[in-house]
């Protein structure tokens, strides 16, 4: 297998300069892993097979999955296994960013798993192949899931765990995988923590405007002055743009190159609202190196940015550098390689894994998400489904099927299923597209309040307001429940 670093430039080549398409998670990461104590964690391989659902078109062919395992708090064969169902990006990321399932692991005695998702950091089924069709075509939720099954299965077997119970965990699209986990795989998973999942708004169960309407939320509750000099700098913006003052535009953005067209002004658009998202998703109390480096509370930090400047263009200028720039070294903003448009319109990353995502967005998994400058402070950008069949048949060859996520994990009828959390924080724009009350007795909503993108996810922090310090302590116990009512079980099956 090559070398990450390798792959990348092998498929930059392939593309041209300018075609790159991206996701969240490998935001401007810096390679280093800051900070958390990944280094406990051992990284290994796993031998998968690259097909779970058709013998004939893979044989029996396999691909190494990587993934991460700690025994450090475990009680040999008897404490819980605890899985981080990985999402979509390099594996040490999440590791490095989600503390909690390791503090909590010291706790219960757990042996802790994070699992990398096919096709994203080193586990790429095809090497520097596994972005082309038809080889992308493997690339789905459902193989993703039999991976973490397979893998649960035999990793079960080789650790001697036989009756140690299974607790899944996952953030974001992570989540989503745990709670599916859970739906699909109760024979061997107790019970899911599905931290910030999204799973109505991307199985098309939700409003088109809700994200970047949350998004703005964000930004208004720390003043509505900010709010208004957001949607300000923007209309000045397009003032310029209709009168083609591309070389105005240039001196005010600092941009690399003038701009020259409505399709480079929609691209400067998407850069700057893109800062927003990041900044509203990674509010969190403390700086942080989780999807690009943040400094504490960007929203605040932002809105204090807006509302300093001599005028309103260079202030939206130095608000977009707290994302973009936040090294301080950068001479100028180039457009097309800082934020690149994709099927994923809340943000796309840069880099090998944001063409997984892309193909996911343009697949299962439906992120057709608007601004209209209405019900929130960004210039009208829409992103139908028509818009995303044109650019996912023109880039995947492929037609997205609408309903097929909510057909396949059970779309808002989720009251018959059991052990799930799912928690959200009130300032992450994703929490209104997951599921906010609770379902049954043991489907449980927990609200997280000035809490941002799976921040109880994260280990603790002295920064940490109240109300994580608390979701942690019920999750805990929910967790420690179901470990213990599954632990009988597996003893009296044996
Ligand atoms: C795969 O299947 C073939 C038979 O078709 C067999 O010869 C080979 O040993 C198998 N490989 C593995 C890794 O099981
Ligand atoms: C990046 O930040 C540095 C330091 O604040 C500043 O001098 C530079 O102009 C910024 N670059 C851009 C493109 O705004
Ligand atoms: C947003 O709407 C206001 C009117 O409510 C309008 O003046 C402004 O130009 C619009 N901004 C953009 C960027 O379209
Ligand atoms: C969480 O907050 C949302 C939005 O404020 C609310 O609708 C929901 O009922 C709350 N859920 C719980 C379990 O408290």
């Amino acid at each position: 297998m090559s070398s990450p670093t390798v792959v990348f430039t092998v498929t930059v080549a392939l593309l041209g300069v300018h075609v790159l398409h991206g996701l969240p998670y490998s935001y401007l990461q810096p390679r280093n892993h800051h900070g958390v104590k990944t280094e406990k964690f051992i990284e290994k391989y796993f031998t998968q097979t690259v097909d779970h659902f058709n013998f004939n078109s893979m044989g029996n062919g396999t691909f190494l999955q990587r993934y991460l395992i700690t025994e450090e708090h475990w009680t040999r064969g008897y404490g819980p296994v605890f899985f981080y169902t990985g999402n979509e990006g390099d594996i040490w990321e999440f590791a490095a960013n989600s503390g909690f399932i390791t503090e909590l692991a010291a706790q219960l005695g757990a042996v802790v798993v994070f699992a990398e998702h096919r096709y994203y950091g080193t586990s790429l089924p095809f090497g520097k192949d596994s972005f082309s069709v038809p080889q992308i075509g493997l690339l789905t939720v459902e193989q993703a899931l039999a991976d973490y099954a397979v893998m649960i299965r035999d990793l079960k077997q080789q650790l001697g765990a036989a009756d140690c119970p299974v607790i899944v965990f996952g953030g974001s699209y992570g989540g989503m995988l745990s709670a599916y986990m859970r739906l699909k795989y109760p024979n061997m998973v107790a019970g899911a923590l599905a931290a910030s999942a999204p799973v109505l708004s991307t199985a098309g169960l939700g409003a088109s405007g809700q994200f970047f309407r949350d998004v703005t939320a964000d930004f208004e509750s720390v003043a509505s002055e900010c709010r208004d000099a957001v949607r300000g700098a923007f209309h000045q913006l397009t003032e310029l743009a209709q009168h083609q003052d591309y070389s105005r535009i240039q001196s005010e953005f600092s941009l690399c190159t003038p701009p020259s067209s409505a399709q480079d002004m929609q691209q400067l658009n998407g850069m700057l609202r893109n800062a927003f998202t990041l900044m509203a998703m990674l509010d969190y109390p403390y700086s942080t190196h989780f999807m690009g480096n943040m400094p504490a509370n960007p929203v605040k930090v932002a809105c204090e940015t807006m509302l300093s400047g001599p005028d309103l263009l260079t202030s939206l200028r130095n608000t977009a550098g707290i994302v973009y720039n936040s090294s301080g070294l950068l001479r100028c903003f180039d457009l097309y390689s800082l934020y690149v448009e994709c099927a994923d319109p809340t943000g796309c990353g840069l880099g090998l894994n944001s063409l997984a995502w892309d193909y996911q967005a343009c697949t299962e998994i439906d992120l057709c998400f608007e601004s209209n400058n209405v019900t929130d402070m960004f210039p009208p950008m829409a992103f139908t489904a028509t818009d995303r069949q044109l650019y996912c048949a023109k880039r995947w060859a492929v037609v997205p099927r609408a309903d097929w996520l909510k057909t396949q994990f059970w779309g808002d009828a989720l009251s018959t299923a059991s052990n799930i959390i799912f928690s959200n924080g009130d300032l992450d724009p994703w929490a209104n597209g997951g599921v906010r009350k609770t379902l049954s007795s043991s489907v449980i909503a927990v609200n997280i309040s000035g809490g941002a993108h799976h921040l109880d996810l994260r280990g603790s922090n002295d920064a940490d307001p109240e109300s994580v310090i608390s979701a942690r302590k019920t999750e805990a116990d929910l967790i420690a429940l179901w470990v213990q009512k599954e632990r009988t079980r597996l003893q009296r099956s044996l």
